[in-house]
């Protein structure tokens, strides 16, 4: 009897193994352990490493959130990881995968950011994202969308490949994203060395309908998993910009001559099909903030149409209150992380 209670539940694990099919990697590319290349940011105790050393779990609970950073600083390369995202109840968390160097260079930062914001029960997570080059802290470039699933159901890759011509965001493999580099931007384009950050912090003023719904410590801790971590680039020491050892740096061109720094016609299509039926911001589009859309903005008239004067969606109920502002991802820094 005493093994039998084990033996079933071991079943029906296995049953679920086989019933919900793993998500597969989208791209060829290897994984690192969390030691290898990754330390704890802060809340220390809140982040929970796997016994393999494989994966990495980050908690939020009424005294701290948890993040890491990587250990090296890159110029260009592909950041991913599976993340899987805190269920039920999420109002005010924020979840971040992001890349920055603002902790050496404060005035002049660059950053990359996936931002997942949590939701009240039974509606779905959002996902920003943003652009930020040389500081521009005033010029931010959200978007925002809804998914195609749940994210907290189960992991999905997201990824983001940054090269001296392009950054692409990906959601599995599905580019959600593109910001071509051009003359014009100067250096609103990212463009110095940048760690891989993930945290996990309560954004109760501002991440869920702009702050009235505030995080919820009855269903603390929140927990967020990452897994498969890959960091594809040239590490550099980030102010002399001289190459450290790298086992995956392919010098001169690094990240942009792989498969995943092109956009084929079918990942266009991909992505058309994405922002056509999720996207529910865009600075873009949002002649408000920016009467002129910066240079890399591609206005696609039909898609346009659908969009407010504040850069929202017209139609749907997923619109956002509230202003946007900068908020520091993790709350002791005083360098301010951006969010929208
Ligand atoms: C994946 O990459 C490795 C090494 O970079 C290569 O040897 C292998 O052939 C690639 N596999 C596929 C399916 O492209
Ligand atoms: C970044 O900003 C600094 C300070 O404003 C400026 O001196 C520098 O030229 C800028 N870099 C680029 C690439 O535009």
């Amino acid at each position: 009897m005493a093994l039998l209670l084990p033996l079933l539940s071991y079943c029906f694990l296995m049953l679920i193994s086989i019933i919900s099919p793993p998500v597969t990697y989208a791209f060829n590319v290897s994984t690192l352990s969390f030691d290898d290349a990754y330390s704890p940011l802060f809340g220390d105790g809140n982040l929970i490493r796997s016994s393999d050393g494989k994966s990495v779990r980050l908690l939020l609970d009424r005294f701290t959130g948890s993040g890491f950073i990587s250990s090296d600083l890159y110029n260009h390369g592909l950041f991913s990881a599976s993340i899987k995202l805190p269920s039920d109840y999420t109002a005010g968390i924020v979840v971040a995968f992001y890349t920055s160097n603002g902790d050496i260079f404060e005035k002049t930062h660059d950053e990359l950011d996936f931002e997942f914001l949590g939701n009240i029960e039974g509606k779905e997570w959002r996902v920003q994202t943003n652009v930020y080059g040389n500081g521009s802290v005033s010029r931010g470039r959200e978007e925002r969308y809804l998914l195609w699933f749940d994210p907290s159901r189960e992991f999905h890759q997201y990824s983001i490949l940054w090269t001296e011509k392009n950054i692409i965001f990906y959601i599995d493999e599905v580019p959600i994203r593109e910001v071509v580099r051009s003359e014009a931007m100067g250096g609103d384009y990212p463009s110095k060395p940048m760690s891989l950050y993930a945290t996990i912090w309560d954004g109760s003023s501002w991440a869920t309908s702009g702050g009235r719904y505030k995080v919820d410590y009855k269903y603390a801790p929140f927990v967020s998993e990452f897994k498969d971590l890959v960091i594809q680039g040239c590490a550099v020491d980030p102010i002399q910009q001289i190459p450290t050892s790298s086992p995956n740096c392919h010098q001169p061109s690094a990240a942009e001559d792989e498969d995943y720094a092109v956009v084929t016609p079918e990942r266009r299509l991909a992505m058309r099909k994405f922002r056509q039926k999720y996207m529910t911001y865009s600075y873009c589009y949002d002649v408000l903030r920016y009467p002129v859309p910066p240079p890399e903005c591609v206005l696609i008239p039909s898609e346009q149409r659908r969009f407010k004067e504040t850069g929202h969606l017209k139609f749907g109920s997923h619109h956002h209150h509230g202003k946007s502002k900068r908020r520091s991802r993790i709350p002791s820094s005083s360098d301010g992380q951006s969010a929208m």
